[in-house]
């Protein structure tokens, strides 16, 4: 894709342009193209006349759009730079903590001592779940995907929590900054909790109640390891490597995800339908599922001695290189860097991976390639991420959810922001038509079946053998 002369990217530029040049001509026709430009300290604002449908720009993927503005996180993928509130995203990493920098990421700004102390209690006070989530989730099949199960279970939340819908209580519900609180700490709170319950659910134990007198991410892992031993403690530094994990998936400006949480609390919907829907969007394997790619490829280059024929492949383009590259970073990703380090200490306790070697002589070998170096292509943060969350014992599957844990605190500070934002509409891009222009009903009995290879019909819907069991029965 995009590269330089390929054929079939200047196909696709022209028609974009295409589309461009027809709506600029149209509005030039009628008179009408009388562009504003508003000002403001980011961005501008275009508008046509009142007269014309307006200037649509095509921009598949939103490469181009800015639907908000936002002071939350800033990223310039050039300079491989990550700063949440300002702050470089290595001194969070260095000497914050998760909760820190959640309180900063929803507030602005660092919380002073007694701020944190009454930001942590009121998290860890909203971290049990209602029953019936854990019913919801017992009752989902042994394996089911724990991504499946976060989405079902945030989603029920919205019907636990009546108090906060304002389909139910008004549209003015969140203009309350005590409304808004509550549910900050709530979802905080119990993210991880439904995640403990989804995973021990796969491992066959019951769910373990959360506990109020350890860190975030104690509470986590003693939620999966405790067996319900209250005397049980992690091990303190495996909790601060996942701290740090946590602060570095905190948040990553208008990703797809994020994006889709914006999308969604546009309309006005209770906080937890939107996060539920983030939490979709993460699901994917394009977005939250990469990591687990990175591991297969790994496994798949087995030893350090098949690394050139495994980059020629690349090169060749037999195969796309996993956890390497990024549409916004075209320089190291600075959590990769982080994270690079960590999988040392990781392995310091629980041993050592053999395929880190793989992944360090496939990353040199990479960089010192001219394909890659042309390109920018720089690992990102999932090249070593899986490795660590394997050395850790966690399932590919679980993977996503140890990114969607922390990414609360992105997705409810920018619904917080967009609250307040008096920019906020609900969000609703445009199209462009391409369908047929205009055609008159027709009766079922009068209409010719269409043929062709090339028409859009139904194809076969396959019939299981139970179905045709129950077809050759009688009374159907
Ligand atoms: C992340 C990603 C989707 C970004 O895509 P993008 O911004 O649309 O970049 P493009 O696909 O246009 O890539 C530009 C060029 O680099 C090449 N390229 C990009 N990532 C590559 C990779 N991982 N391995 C090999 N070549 C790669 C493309 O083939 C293209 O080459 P060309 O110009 O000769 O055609 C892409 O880099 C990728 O697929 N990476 C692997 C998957 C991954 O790790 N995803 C997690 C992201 S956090």
């Amino acid at each position: 894709m995009g590269g330089e002369g390929s054929d079939d990217s200047s196909v696709v530029a022209r028609s974009r342009l295409a589309v461009l040049s027809a709506h600029l001509s149209a509005c030039l026709e009628s008179n009408a193209f009388a562009p504003i430009l508003e000002s403001s300290p980011v961005s501008a604002q275009i508008t046509t006349g009142n007269n014309d449908k307006g200037l649509k720009l095509y921009d598949p993927g939103y490469l181009n759009t800015a639907p908000v503005r936002s002071s939350i996180c800033y990223i310039d993928g050039d300079e491989g730079i990550l700063r949440y509130r300002g702050y470089p995203i290595e001194e969070l990493a260095e000497s914050s903590s998760f909760l820190d920098v959640a309180y900063l990421l929803m507030y602005g700004n660092l919380p002073s001592q007694s701020q944190l102390a009454d930001w942590e209690f009121a998290v860890s006070q909203h971290s049990a779940v209602p029953l019936g989530i854990l019913d919801i989730i017992h009752a989902m099949p042994h394996d089911a995907h724990p991504m499946g199960v976060l989405v079902s279970a945030m989603s029920a939340l919205s019907v636990f929590h009546p108090d906060a819908n304002p389909a139910l209580r008004g549209q003015d519900l969140y203009k309350s900054n005590t409304v808004r609180d509550k549910q900050i700490v709530r979802i905080l709170g119990k993210a991880p909790t439904i995640a403990a319950a989804a995973y021990l659910r796969m491992a066959g134990r019951p769910p373990v109640l959360p506990s109020s007198n350890l860190s975030y991410s104690e509470n986590f892992l003693y939620m999966l390891d405790s067996l319900g031993d209250k005397s049980y403690k992690p091990n303190p530094r495996l909790a601060r490597v996942l701290d740090i994990l946590f602060i570095l998936h905190a948040e990553h400006e208008m990703n797809c995800s994020t994006a889709a949480a914006r999308h969604l609390a546009s309309s006005g919907v209770d906080v937890y339908t939107a996060l539920a829907g983030a939490v979709g969007a993460l699901y994917g394997p394009l977005h939250g599922g990469a990591n687990e790619a990175v591991l297969k490829m790994l496994n798949e280059i087995g030893t350090v001695d098949n690394i050139p024929e495994f980059i020629e492949g690349v090169k060749n383009r037999k195969r796309k290189m996993s956890g390497f590259g990024h549409r916004v970073y075209k320089n190291y990703d600075p959590r990769a860097k982080v994270i690079k380090k960590l999988a040392e200490e990781v392995f310091s306790i629980v041993g050592r991976d053999p395929l880190i070697e793989v992944a360090i002589a496939l990353e040199q070998a990479a960089l010192s390639d001219e394909y890659f170096v042309k390109r920018k292509l720089y690992p990102n943060v999932d090249f070593y991420s899986g490795l660590i969350y394997r050395a850790m014992g966690f399932p590919t599957e679980f993977f996503p959810v140890l990114f969607a844990i922390p990414r609360m605190a992105g997705y409810l500070s920018h619904w917080r922001e967009s609250l307040d934002d008096p920019d906020t509409k609900i969000m609703r891009p445009a199209q462009v038509y391409t369908g047929v222009w205009m055609r008159h009903y027709i009766p079922a009995q009068e209409r010719m079946s269409s043929t062709g290879a090339v028409v859009d019909k139904l194809g076969q819907v396959s019939v299981s053998n139970a179905t045709k069991r129950r077809l050759s029965g009688s009374g159907v």
